[in-house]
């Protein structure tokens, strides 16, 4: 096993050799492709395609309760974000004040949480799924995601505490700050918005 690594290492650093000996530049008279690789399998492309849009798209099958939430939340953020979301090692999930007049910009003490600050609800599938536990990416289920987002959401009183979210419920949730975000479609000009 070891000799067929070393080959192809051996292969590999020949050709890169070869194309730094001509310019470093795939020009005229090199080849198009170099051969290394192979094209990603629809398998591979599905696991790293896992982004859920605002809408909801994207969202895979599966659902999860505010209380199963708890105990997992317990178990796999807490440490870090405190035992009822207020903050610890590292950001606050939970906050409901948001100022007279979404404060954000003149009161640097305000604190942005999900609760508050966030727009979207499917944004915390996406984020949960693909980033925490911080030190452990990857490892959650999307039937342990969406028990944690109702938890967080029920920490934050935006759902009651008997909910269950899942493809349908989650992107029906509407955030507190959700009409304060708006798309960006200035075309120039003194447009203030
Ligand atoms: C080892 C510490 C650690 C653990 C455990 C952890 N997190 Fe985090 N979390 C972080 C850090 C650090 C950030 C900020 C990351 C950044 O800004 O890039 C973060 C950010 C977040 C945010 C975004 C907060 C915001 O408003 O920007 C959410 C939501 C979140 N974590 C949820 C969770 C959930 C749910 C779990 C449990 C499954 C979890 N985290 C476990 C460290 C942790």
């Amino acid at each position: 096993m070891r000799m067929v690594v070393a080959t192809a290492l051996v292969a590999v650093s020949a050709s890169a050799f070869a194309l730094a000996q001509s310019g470093a530049r795939a020009t005229a008279g090199q080849p198009s492709r170099l051969g290394i690789g192979r094209a990603a399998t629809a398998d591979e492309i599905k696991k790293l395609d896992i982004d859920v849009m605002p809408d909801g798209r994207g969202l895979p099958p599966g659902r999860g309760s505010v209380g199963d939430g708890a105990t997992l939340y317990a178990q796999k953020c807490a440490s870090c974000h405190g035992k009822n979301g207020e903050g610890a090692t590292f950001d606050r999930l939970v906050a409901t004040d948001s100022g007279k007049n979404f404060d954000f910009a003149i009161n640097a003490k305000l604190p942005r949480a999900v609760g508050n600050y966030w727009p979207y609800a499917t944004t915390l599938y996406d984020y949960t799924y693909r980033a925490m536990p911080f030190t452990q990416p990857g490892t959650l289920t999307p039937d342990e995601t969406y028990a944690l987002v109702a938890y967080i959401l029920a920490l934050n009183k935006i759902v009651p505490a008997d909910a269950v979210m899942d493809q349908a419920s989650l992107p029906k949730v509407k955030m507190p700050a959700r009409d304060r975000f708006v798309p960006d479609n200035r075309r120039g000009g003194k447009v203030v918005k």
